[in-house]
């Protein structure tokens, strides 16, 4: 079973910021990588979305492809736009923002489609994608890979380190043969993802601090007899943040090539959101605090609440998110003046050699 997906009803379109920012880092790119995208078998190009989401994210991205498309091949070259994502995405959500967002990129002559399965698994058709795109998803792993001391990766023992990296290694692989199969020769596919500070076990996402609190909170809450030992005990968040080398590892068997690698700290792009928004006379920086420790909640909430929370049945899930959520939001308010994130982005353009 793979892992749940973002919060729906739009609430991952609402506090997804920080992802749109990062997304940001990656549109140059896409942008070359547009330029030279073939067409597939049917002379439309098309572009693949991996982990869409619920689809805002994506509108400043794919208008840009598009954009970049028909400068070089004309405005008339029909374009699809392929958003996946796993099967219980509010991909209603998704095709509401499409259709309804004054940032959309639809025009005449584009037409989106979306796929509801895997990423781990080849989605369109052999050589019909002609442009990849992907922000801020793969550092998600198609399944829980063991047991965990702690919710996030960087608090594993030696042994459920070398566990959750060896099913790290198989997904990346998995991903990368079917996007093999599913590239044109000649198109690129650009990743904007998280990825690892350090190597090996010393290896640290930047979000360790926000994690620990959160599973501290959960503990409380088990001591105040709001979850069982056993769902404290079993819940984990399946993510994996990765190296430089663990991103090289499977491209060359794949036939694929790295054109483009790039690692830089993105920071907190919610910090930053919060402390830009302070009002210019500087006296309620109460309420700058207030913001900013909201946000970290919310957006901790809409993308690691559901998978962290996978193993309580509803109506209770809600609940003790909801609780738990607040709590941590009460922790960051208390410990104010610095920044909770320290992310560390990865921007890669991964190439399918043409013939
Ligand atoms: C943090 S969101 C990023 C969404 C959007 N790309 C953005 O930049 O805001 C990660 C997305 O990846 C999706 N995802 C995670 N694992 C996946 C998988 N195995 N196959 C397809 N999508 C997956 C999640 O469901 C989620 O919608």
């Amino acid at each position: 079973m793979s892992i749940p997906a973002m919060a729906g009803h739009g609430a991952y379109n609402e506090h997804a910021t920080a992802q749109a920012t990062a997304a940001g880092f990656g549109i140059d790119q896409l942008v070359a990588a547009a330029r030279a995208a073939p067409s597939g078998p049917t002379g439309a190009v098309t572009i693949a979305d991996y982990g869409a989401s619920q689809g805002r994210n994506s509108l400043r991205p794919m208008s840009a492809a598009i954009d970049a498309i028909r400068q070089v091949r004309g405005s008339a070259q029909e374009i699809v736009v392929a958003h996946t994502d796993l099967p219980d995405n509010d991909f209603s959500t998704l095709f509401h923002t499409v259709a309804d967002d004054p940032g959309s990129y639809l025009r005449p002559g584009v037409y989106p489609v979306a796929v509801g399965r895997s990423f781990y698994e080849q989605l369109l058709p052999t050589a019909s994608v002609g442009l990849g795109w992907s922000s801020i998803a793969v550092h998600w792993l198609s399944r829980t890979p063991g047991a965990l001391d702690g919710i996030w990766f960087a608090s594993a023992t030696a042994e459920q380190y070398d566990m959750w990296a060896a099913a790290a290694a198989a997904d990346w692989r998995a991903f990368v043969q079917a996007r093999a199969a599913e590239l044109v020769p000649g198109a690129g596919l650009v990743i904007v993802v998280g990825s690892a500070v350090g190597e090996a076990m010393s290896r640290r996402s930047g979000a360790e601090r926000a994690m620990a609190t959160l599973r501290d909170a959960l503990a409380a809450m088990a001591g105040d007899g709001l979850l069982s030992a056993g769902e404290l005990a079993s819940a984990a968040i399946p993510a994996w943040y990765r190296t430089a080398a663990e991103w090289h590892a499977p491209l060359a068997a794949a036939g694929l090539t790295m054109q483009h690698f790039e690692e830089f700290p993105l920071g907190d792009p919610l910090w930053d959101a919060a402390h830009s928004r302070q009002d210019p006379g500087g006296t309620d920086s109460g309420g700058v605090d207030r913001a900013y420790a909201l946000s970290v909640a919310q957006s901790l909430r809409v993308s690691f609440g559901p998978s962290l929370l996978a193993g309580l049945p509803e109506p209770r899930r809600s609940a003790v998110a909801t609780e738990l959520f607040d709590r941590l939001a009460a922790a960051v308010l208390d410990d104010p003046g610095r920044p909770w994130f320290q992310w560390q982005l990865t921007v890669m353009v991964i190439a399918k050699p043409a013939r």
